[in-house]
């Protein structure tokens, strides 16, 4: 269907490795940057409700003022091209506007919104059970967050752009410098995960993997 074969595909997957150290001296353009964005904004996401937000950090001196909170990110968040930090929406209760306005986007009306918003206040309280603690229902929305995340590293690398997805920081820390510097509200939104793009600096070692037989069972 797409003019791309299985073996460029495994190639990208083989080829992407977390990197630690990126060429200070090559960024990525604007035009690829933009086109990573876009996988990042097409990412399924559970009721598609698009609990995201992406903020990019140019921004040298607030990079800086992450580094020793984020040791996960100390060797590159200086000379990595793009540092994005994803955010989870707070509080994406099935009877919040935030809900409803992901219903909306379907095109419901009224009767068939509120059978939906049934359907889902069952699914959080009773089937995911995200609704015990706001820390379970961020998590929920952090989850879908990390689809968005891998998509936008795979397709990086498939246009041979490198990254390094991050959770080696102080969730605390981050949160309240972020909110601070006026990146976001921490009343609607927390920090999720955080992720480098560039290009590597140097090769990078090849990498293990379990073998097939230990990560997969077939029930038949
Ligand atoms: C959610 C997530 C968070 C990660 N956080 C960090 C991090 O903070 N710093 C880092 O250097 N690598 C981080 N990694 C990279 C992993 O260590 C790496 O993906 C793993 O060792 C496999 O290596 P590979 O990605 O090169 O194949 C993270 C990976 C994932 C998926």
């Amino acid at each position: 269907m797409f003019n791309i074969s299985k073996q460029q595909v495994l190639e990208a997957f083989k080829h992407r490795s977390a990197t630690r150290a990126y060429d200070p001296d090559k960024k990525v353009s604007a035009e690829d940057f933009a086109y990573i964005l876009e996988l990042a904004r097409l990412s399924p996401s559970s009721v598609g409700s698009e609990p995201w937000k992406f903020v990019v950090i140019q921004n040298q001196e607030l990079r800086r003022k992450l580094k020793p909170v984020s040791w996960g990110m100390a060797t590159q968040v200086e000379d990595a091209s793009h540092l994005v930090v994803i955010l989870a929406k707070k509080n994406a209760r099935y009877d919040s506007e935030f809900f409803r306005t992901a219903l909306e986007k379907r095109g419901l009306n009224e009767e068939q919104m509120e059978k939906a918003i049934a359907k889902y206040q069952s699914f959080q309280t009773n089937d995911m059970k995200v609704l015990e603690s706001e820390r379970s229902l961020f998590d929920w929305c952090s989850k879908q967050t990390y689809i968005a995340l891998a998509n936008m590293m795979t397709g990086a690398a498939l246009i041979g752009i490198d990254s390094c997805p991050i959770e080696g920081f102080d969730y605390e820390q981050v949160n309240l410098i972020l909110a601070d510097a006026g990146v976001f509200d921490p009343k609607e939104y927390g920090v999720s995960v955080m992720v480098t793009f560039g290009y590597r600096a140097k090769p990078i070692k090849s990498k293990y993997r379990k073998p097939l037989e230990e990560i997969v069972s077939w029930v038949e």
